[in-house]
């Protein structure tokens, strides 16, 4: 793995720009496009994926550790994919999940029940965790991070961690490779507009669709994402990636003493 630093002055203009950039999509129009993509997400990404995202969650859950009784937290949870995964195989853990779209977590919950799984999940946003401090073994964060808010998130997640946690995360990063990168963002313009054509998706979702391509290109690589994550305070950060670093997977350790 190659370990490159990203100081926090670099870090902290490329979130500035990000601010600027996307700040009222984050706050005004991502809500309701997840409102009508609810209906569909789950079939949409199997879609979009061309049927690779059974294999992406499993190549991530190959990752994840846990251990029976741990309490997790999922964030921006949406349809619940990871606490599913995650109670599949260890169903003697204690699941948690938050996302700001009632409408993404009602077909998670729904998902859950089908299963006969119980996850608690709540509305609120991940800026603002409503839990208290030290208070999982886990938190798990996929396929979100380019809609946030990276550094007030990262804090939260370590407020709620209980010292030694780990965060594990996994989403689409900006290929390092610049050939890899144009022919990446190429396939998912094409793909956006062909899944919301096939879904019907709802005028707000339609006009977001560029969005979703832009948020990638200031988004972070794999390695630059690790040196976000220890930056921002995490230890024994451990990354890998899959398709020429379009999908990257990464841990990070909440300290034992605070840090
Ligand atoms: C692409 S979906 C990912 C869902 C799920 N993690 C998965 O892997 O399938 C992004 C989710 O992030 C949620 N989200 C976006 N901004 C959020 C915020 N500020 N707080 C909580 N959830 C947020 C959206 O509502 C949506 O459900």
């Amino acid at each position: 793995m190659s370990h490159i630093d990203l100081p926090i002055d670099a870090i902290d203009a490329r979130e500035g720009v990000r601010e600027q950039r996307f700040g009222r999509i984050w706050k005004q129009d991502l809500n309701a496009v997840f409102a009508d993509v609810a209906r569909y997400y789950d079939r949409a990404n199997h879609v979009a994926s061309l049927g690779l995202w059974n294999w992406f969650l499993r190549r991530f859950m190959a990752v994840v550790e846990v251990k029976p009784g741990q309490r997790v937290l999922d964030v921006c949870a949406g349809t619940n994919a990871i606490g599913i995964a995650l109670l599949k195989r260890e169903p003697g853990l204690d699941v948690h999940a938050i996302d700001r779209s009632a409408e993404m977590l009602e077909v998670g919950e729904q998902n859950a029940r089908t299963l006969g799984f119980a996850i608690d999940c709540r509305v609120g946003d991940v800026h603002v965790l409503p839990y208290p401090d030290n208070h999982f073994d886990l938190v798990t964060l996929q396929f979100a991070t380019r809609h946030l808010r990276v550094k007030e998130v990262f804090a939260e997640i370590r407020r709620v961690l209980k010292p030694g946690g780990h965060f594990y995360h996994s989403d689409m990063l900006r290929p390092s490779n610049r050939v890899v990168e144009a022919v990446y963002f190429g396939f998912l313009r094409f793909t956006l507009a062909f899944t919301s054509l096939v879904f019907r998706s709802s005028p707000e979702a339609k006009r977001c669709r560029r969005y979703f391509v832009d948020a990638l290109e200031l988004f972070y690589s794999a390695d630059e994402f690790s040196a976000v994550l220890r930056e921002f305070g995490f230890v024994e950060v451990r990354q890998s990636s899959l398709l020429f670093g379009v999908l990257g997977f990464h841990r990070g350790v909440e300290p034992e003493h605070g840090g």
